[in-house]
């Protein structure tokens, strides 16, 4: 679903992305780790157009996306929920939710299912996003990205500064996207547990580059943890 080849990135003189290059398929949760500052975010950031990549290709459902704008991203079926949720605080769950919505023409009804998967925001739906708490934020951060039936979503930190009983329905929710096998999810993490559960495939990244790949089932076993325990 989704390529990556050679993608380097800079800001200013530094190079933060070191020649990235990773798949990502359809029904599988492909977990990108790593330190703090070893460019997890911009990573995203570039896969989303946020940031224009220096050099490289990224391909969704082969074709080449490489220099489309975000929201041309987004329609072609681009799902990003931003590290720290962005949430407009002063809108409410339901004007955050037809955001994502947004770059369609006309008024779109904000899909039933976002309900089903995250129960919590239909009994918020009048409250404004900056009243929620973190981890209704998150699921609301998510639904938002769902809007739009993306065919890959990414997530970057989902579980930062969040309760573990909904980092649990959170997981829930990813496993069971993947396991439709209609789309393809790539998550950042920092929170080891939480990614070697959902992961079927894995990334280790240090300073802008990949170190070590491989399959979820094999990542404990291939010493993963060690390279990004604090
Ligand atoms: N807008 C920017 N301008 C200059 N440097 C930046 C900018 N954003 C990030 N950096 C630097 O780029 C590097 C990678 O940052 P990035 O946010 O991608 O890391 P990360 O892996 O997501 O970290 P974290 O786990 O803390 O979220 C860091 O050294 C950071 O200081
Ligand atoms: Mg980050």
């Amino acid at each position: 679903m989704l390529t990556l080849e050679g993608i380097n990135q800079y800001y200013g003189g530094s190079h933060i992305l070191r020649n990235v290059s990773l798949e990502a398929k359809l029904g599988e949760v492909t977990v990108v780790l790593g330190r703090n500052g070893v460019g997890k975010t911009t990573l995203l950031k570039s896969l989303m157009g946020v940031v224009p990549v220096k050099t490289g290709t990224i391909r969704l459902d082969g074709g080449d996306i490489t220099r489309d704008p975000p929201y041309e991203r987004v329609r072609k079926g681009v799902g990003y929920v931003p590290q720290g949720r962005e949430i407009f605080g002063r809108l409410t769950v339901q004007e955050n939710l037809a955001m994502g919505l947004a770059y369609k023409p006309g008024s779109t009804p904000v899909p039933a299912e976002l309900f089903e998967l995250f129960p919590v925001l239909k009994q918020m739906i009048n409250r404004r996003g900056g009243d929620l708490s973190g981890g209704q934020q998150q699921q609301l951060a998510i639904a938002r990205a769902l809007a739009a039936g993306p065919k890959l979503l990414i997530l970057d930190e989902p579980t930062e500064g969040i309760q573990p009983s909904i980092i649990k329905d959170i997981g829930r929710v990813i496993r069971m996207l993947a396991d439709r096998g209609t789309m393809a999810i790539v998550l950042v993490e920092q929170y080891y547990d939480f990614a070697a559960e959902l992961a079927d495939q894995y990334i280790v990244m240090e300073r802008g580059e990949i170190v070590q790949r491989g399959r979820g089932k094999d990542m404990e076993a291939e010493g993963a943890r060690q390279r990004v325990s604090i």
